[in-house]
This record gives C-alpha cells, structure tokens and sequence, in this order.
C-alpha cells in the first residue's frame, strides 16, 4: 500500500484580495505551498499530487525553478527536501469545489494507494500529527483530523451522533443555528485509500449554498456504507488556515513564536521572541545570545556562545563560535570564522570569509573578499574583490578601488602589511608582505614587501603667500 499525498492548491484565494496566488504568499520565508510540499516529503510518498488552477503557470514555475535550482541560497528551507519531492502537477481548469479538485487525481491512483489530502493553504501542519494520523486510521477507514478553535466561524462543523460517533461535516455556510454552535471543526486533512475515492467521490452533488462540489460530503457517504472513521484532535494553531492577509499575519506570528520557543528550550538567548524574524533553514547553537530585531534568511548557521547585536539581518551566514556581530549589521552570503567581531554598522555581501579573531568595523563594506586571521578593517572603508592575509591593517578610509568601469580587478594584500589611513589601492595591485603604505596614497603599482611606499605629493608651505580677499 504505497502512501499517495495530494496537495489541494487551485483555489483562486478571493478573500486575499491581491494578485499572487494565495499558496504563493510568504510564511516564514516560504511560500505557503512549500512549506506544505516539504512537510509532505518528510512522510516519504510515492507521489505527491499538486492540484493546481488559478495561475497556475505562476505556481508551477516559481515551485520547479526550486526544485531544479543548484544555488545553495535560494531563500527557504529544506531545499533538500523541496529539490527532491516527486511532484507531479494535475491541473484543476475550473474551481469547482474541493471534492472536485480531489476528483482531477483519482485517474492516476492505483485502488491499493493510501491517500492523504493536504491543503495548501493549511502550511504549518506538522510532520509528527501527519505521522500520527496515519497510524491510527484503519486499513479502508477514513482518518480525518479535527480541531476546536476558539473562533470557529468559516469553517466546516463536525456533526456527531449521540454516541459520539462523527456522521458528516457541515460547512458554515450550509449550517443552520444549532449546528453554528459546534465548536470542532475540520481541519480539511483527512487520509483513505484510492479505492474508497474512487467509489465516493463520482456521487457527489452540488446541492449546496455555494454550488460546490465539497470533499467534506466523502465523511457522510463514507458513514453510509459503514466504513470506520478514525479521528484525531489536534492544537487549533497546528491547523490554522490562511484565507484573508489578516489571517497570514496571525499565522507568521504563530509560526515565529514557536521556532524561537524551540531555539529557547534548546538553550539560545533570545532577548524578545516577538522580534526574532526566521524565515529559512536556520540552526543556532546553544549559548548563543540574539538581541532584539534581528531577521535570519535562507541558510544561516550561528556556533556557541555568538552574540547577535540589534537591528541585524543575516542571509545566508555561516558563522563560527564566540563571534561579535554589534548592532545594525548586513550580512549575505559570507562566512565568519571564530572569534571574529563586526560592526556596528557594517555590511558584508556575497563570497566574504571572515579569518580567526579578524575585525571589521563601523561603515565598513566588504564584497567577495577574504581577511585573513587577525586581521583588521576597522573604519570607513570599502573593501572588494580581495584576498587579505593576516595580521593586516588596514586604515581608516582605505578604499580598494576594484572597479574600471568595465571590468573587476582583484588586491592582494600579503601578510603583516599597514595600510596607512585614506589609500585608495587601484587594481589589480598587489601589496607586499609587512608593506607600509603611508596614509593618504594612491597606489597604482605593487607595493614591494618590507618597505615604505608612498604615493602623494610631497607637503609645502609657501612663504610670504597672502590670500586674495581679506578673510572677514
Ligand atoms: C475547507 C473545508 C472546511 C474546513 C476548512 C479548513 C471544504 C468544502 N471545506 O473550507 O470544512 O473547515 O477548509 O481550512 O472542503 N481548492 C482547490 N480547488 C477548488 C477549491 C479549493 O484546489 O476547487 C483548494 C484551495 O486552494 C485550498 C483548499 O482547497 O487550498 C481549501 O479551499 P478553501 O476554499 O480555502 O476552503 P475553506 O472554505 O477554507
Ligand atoms: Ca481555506
């Protein structure tokens, strides 16, 4: 009995009232049908069936350049997982209802399958409840998992016998009074055989308020023909849907609250939850300390005993232990080796390595540059397309001047050497090991080692000068 799991994506999303697609919209740093896609591949499928509709080109697209891309920082997480889901896309033309969308894929399962339905817009279901109802729902049965919201308007009302039994789901807008008081809802997740569809889904009518084809009419007609149905209850939260912007943001904060939980519980100090923003893969050690509004994306990794200063956005990092970043930073793409302090309000961009103990300092900015162990960029500079070596200095307002217009040149600055305050360093030139440079130079050729070299114009003062117009 091979596992078959369909993602219902093709609704047009009326009630976001934008222009994505509502599986498109962002949570946590991916969109919501990724994040169902990469819960669903964790449950080792045969196949999962995306069923998608309302631009569904869009969708296909934005969901295949993932799966195909070889970037490591394509913004997200487990893109291992996402790159490996054996998708196959049906298509839903016309949004008939979500017994009819679950009706497009019945062609293409075998009668023994077990199938699971997933919603695409009920993102942040977990692997382990998934798991769980799987395993508790009878070979033939039908597994459905319910919830008690607080708030249970919108949704389809679970209807039970006086014994307890569940014998249909009323949706809201079919509900009359006394069912509008039901509290447990359905949570649209539910799991079969293909069989089972196969012979239910075919009978089901649009005999409702909305005209729908409603896949909540499969639990009455499964009732009917005495198949046993397997009920799990789960957390509200787990199972929240996204349905309106308002609903998205409530979800984001739902889903942040409990990654910080999690990284806290494991020992990270975070200094408020509500303004820690994860959107990625992100693993942090314990004893790490993060302060307040810091954004982690795509891959970031943070070793023991980190300090992440406030106002500080990490993209795709991977950073050592005991490492200083001070408040107000930007980093992309880089990596940061042990001990190492930045900022404040420095901005690292893609292919940086930061050596050992190495500094980089306020207003700084570093761009596919390597500094080597100990080494310092501690004021005002911007530094590009560089190989540093170590125990640098580099001084304040020292510029590497990379760029002719056309064409990127590279610097090489050798061990050991200074460099005086306010160079600018033309490349491609190569500094020499336990080079000086004096301040203010411009260095247009390479800079033997051991000595001085000083490139400006030497200092006078004229005597007996007067100024043409008297000062006032
Ligand atoms: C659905 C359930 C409701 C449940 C709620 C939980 C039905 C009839 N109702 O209501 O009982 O409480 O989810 O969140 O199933 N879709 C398609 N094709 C369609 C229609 C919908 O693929 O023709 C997809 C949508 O993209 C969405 C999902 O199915 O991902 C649910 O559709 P939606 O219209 O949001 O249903 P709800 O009104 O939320
Ligand atoms: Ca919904």
């Amino acid at each position: 009995m091979a596992l078959n799991i369909i993602i219902l994506a093709a609704g047009q999303g009326k009630r976001m009232n934008t222009r994505l697609p509502k599986v498109m919209h962002i949570l946590g740093g991916l969109t919501l049908l990724e994040r169902v896609i990469h819960t669903a591949s964790q449950l080792n499928p045969e196949k999962i069936y995306v069923v998608y509709g309302h631009d569904g080109e869009h969708i296909r697209r934005t969901i295949s350049i993932k799966q195909t891309s070889s970037t490591a920082n394509v913004s997200g997480i487990g893109l291992s997982h996402l790159k490996e889901a054996p998708i196959t896309w049906i298509e839903q033309a016309e949004q008939l209802g979500t017994g009819h969308a679950v009706n497009q894929v019945l062609p293409y399962l075998n009668d023994k399958d077990q199938v699971l339905i997933l919603y695409g817009d009920v993102p942040i279901i977990s692997f382990s409840t998934l798991e769980k109802l799987l395993k508790h729902t009878v070979t033939n049965g039908l597994g459905l998992l319910v919830t008690t919201p607080n708030n249970p308007f919108g949704l389809g009302r679970i209807l039970r016998n006086h014994h307890g039994e569940i014998i249909a789901i009323v949706e809201q807008k079919d509900a009359n009074t006394a069912q509008q008081k039901i509290q447990e809802t359905n949570t649209g997740i539910m799991v079969t055989s293909a069989k089972n569809l196969k012979k239910w889904l075919p009978t089901l009518k649009t005999q409702n308020v909305q005209q729908e084809y409603y896949l909540t009419d499969i639990v009455a007609i499964a009732v009917s023909h005495a198949c046993p149905i397997n009920d799990i209850s789960v957390t509200p939260d787990e199972v929240r849907g996204v349905n309106n912007l308002v609903e998205l943001a409530q979800l984001e904060r739902i889903y942040q609250r409990q990654r910080a939980e999690q990284f806290m519980l494991e020992g990270v100090m975070i200094a408020d939850p509500e303004r820690l923003e994860i959107r990625g893969e992100i693993n942090i050690a314990p004893n790490a300390m993060i302060d307040i509004n810091v954004i982690l994306e795509g891959h970031v990794s943070i070793g023991e005993n980190c300090m992440i200063g406030p106002n500080t956005v990490l993209r795709d990092v991977i950073i050592g232990e005991n490492v200083t970043i001070k408040s107000h930073c930007v980093i992309e793409d880089a990596i940061l080796e042990d001990h190492c302090i930045i900022g404040p309000f420095a901005r690292i961009r893609p292919g940086s390595r930061i050596g050992q103990h190495a500094r980089v300092g306020n207003f700084v900015e570093i761009k596919n540059t390597t500094l080597g162990e100990n080494s310092k960029v501690p004021h005002l500079s911007y530094v590009g397309d560089t190989k540093i070596g170590q125990n640098v200095n580099m001084g304040a307002g020292t510029i590497t001047v990379n760029y002719d217009g056309i064409h990127k040149h590279q610097t090489i600055i050798k061990d050991n050497a200074f460099v005086g305050c306010n160079s600018a360093l033309i490349a491609p030139v190569e500094i020499g090991e336990n080079a000086y440079i004096a301040a203010g130079s411009t260095i247009t050729a390479n800079a033997p080692p051991n000595q001085l070299t000083i490139a400006r114009t030497k200092q006078r003062s004229i005597e007996r000068w007067k100024p043409k117009h008297k000062r006032t």
